[in-house]
């Protein structure tokens, strides 16, 4: 992730607290919509480690940007009952950065690094024996007086969060007793997601406003509480009081958001492949380049749900948009489409990592 990104991202979130996300933020696992399975799973881990008055073993969370890798951070800690230290990868720079987080812990806190995937290397050497032995392996001055010290840490659990579960080094991903990977929402989760937060908001929102609205998230709560929030603006400017779902369609409309949810850069994405590049295969680099954006935000937020929604597949020999995205898009297929080889619809998933 470059810095332009990042502060894409950090924008992202500071908005939020502006506008008080904190308060729609799910503060217990019951409160946390979506996810099922992997809540479950949580849950019993969670139930486990305090039975025994043991850290939860290290938690590694994955998956695209707004699906609540940071909230489900902090409620591991809450329902643990532990103190909760947050920090992210860029912001260590040296190895006693680490150290000095590290010797301040108590015993079963739960240290939270978002964007795992950009720790230093050095810093990286030192997380190893502390989160396999609770062990911290320091070398004080310089030189011939240099020498190495071992200091004990109390138990703790590592969270770490990251967009590239492919960035991430394979020893350090192998520490992580426990990975999860978070995928996109439902829209019936959604649904209940935008439904809870206009209840917080003190907004009256028809179930078919709920529902239009939860349509148009792009399968992330992150999106579905900014969605939220606009059309309460619209509304209230608007004078109205209910927002059914003609109120919230028509402010959806003025945020450029349509009926599958893309925005304006997800549909330039699309095109830039369907009409400069007559369909694909056509590869990340020169899709960045021409859309002047870089590679990593085109890889993590744009990509990963355009894949999911089947307008685009990833193949070894670049991106194709599929018939789905030129029916979407309002383009016909260009002819001979169907006769690409199979090699080409091969997907890779993740590869682009
Ligand atoms: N399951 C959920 N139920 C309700 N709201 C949610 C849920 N997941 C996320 N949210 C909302 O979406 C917002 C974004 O979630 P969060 O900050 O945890 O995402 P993230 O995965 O950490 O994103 P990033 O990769 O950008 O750091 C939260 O502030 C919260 O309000
Ligand atoms: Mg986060």
């Amino acid at each position: 992730m470059n810095g332009a990104e990042g502060e894409r991202l950090v924008g992202a979130e500071a908005g939020e607290r502006d506008t008080g996300e904190t308060g729609i933020r799910p503060k217990s696992l019951a409160e946390f919509v979506g996810q099922a399975e992997e809540r479950r799973n949580l849950a019993v881990y969670i139930e486990a480690a305090r039975r025994r008055g043991e850290a939860l073993d290290h938690v590694l969370f994955h998956g695209p940007p707004g699906l609540g890798k940071t909230t489900l951070s902090q409620i591991l800690a809450g329902e643990l009952g532990v103190g909760f230290r947050a920090t992210s990868g860029p912001v260590i720079a040296k190895a006693g950065d680490l150290a000095a987080i590290l010797t301040h812990l108590q015993e079963r806190d739960v240290l939270f690094i978002d964007e795992i995937h950009r720790l230093n290397p050095a810093v990286e050497e030192i997380l190893y024996p502390a989160m396999e032995d609770f062990q911290l392996d320091l070398v004080i001055g310089e030189g011939p007086a240099a020498r190495s010290v071992r200091i004990d840490l109390p138990p703790f659990t590592l969270v770490g969060a990251t967009t590239r579960s492919g960035l991430i080094t394979t020893p350090l991903r192998e520490r992580f007793g426990i990975p999860i990977r978070l995928n996109f929402y439902t829209v019936e989760e959604l649904e209940l997601i935008v439904k809870r937060g206009a209840g917080l908001l003190g907004m009256q929102l028809a179930p078919d406003g709920a529902r239009e609205i939860a349509m148009r998230s792009r399968g992330t709560p992150r999106v579905a509480v900014r969605l939220l929030r606009r059309v309460r603006d619209f509304a209230e400017v608007a004078g109205a009081d209910v927002i059914d779902r003609i109120k919230a369609d028509g402010a959806l409309n003025r945020l450029a958001i349509d009926g599958r949810g893309l925005d304006g850069m997800d549909r330039r994405y699309l095109l830039c492949i369907a009409e400069t590049f007559g369909g694909g295969p056509v590869g990340v680099e020169t899709i960045a380049a021409a859309l002047s954006e870089p590679r990593d935000a085109i890889e993590e937020i744009i990509e990963p749900f355009l894949v999911q929604q089947g307008l685009v597949q990833r193949t070894p020999r670049g991106r194709i948009a599929t018939p789905l995205a030129y029916d979407h898009l309002g383009l016909a297929t260009p002819k001979g489409y169907a006769g690409r080889d199979q090699g080409d619809l091969l997907d890779l998933g993740e590869a682009g990592e």
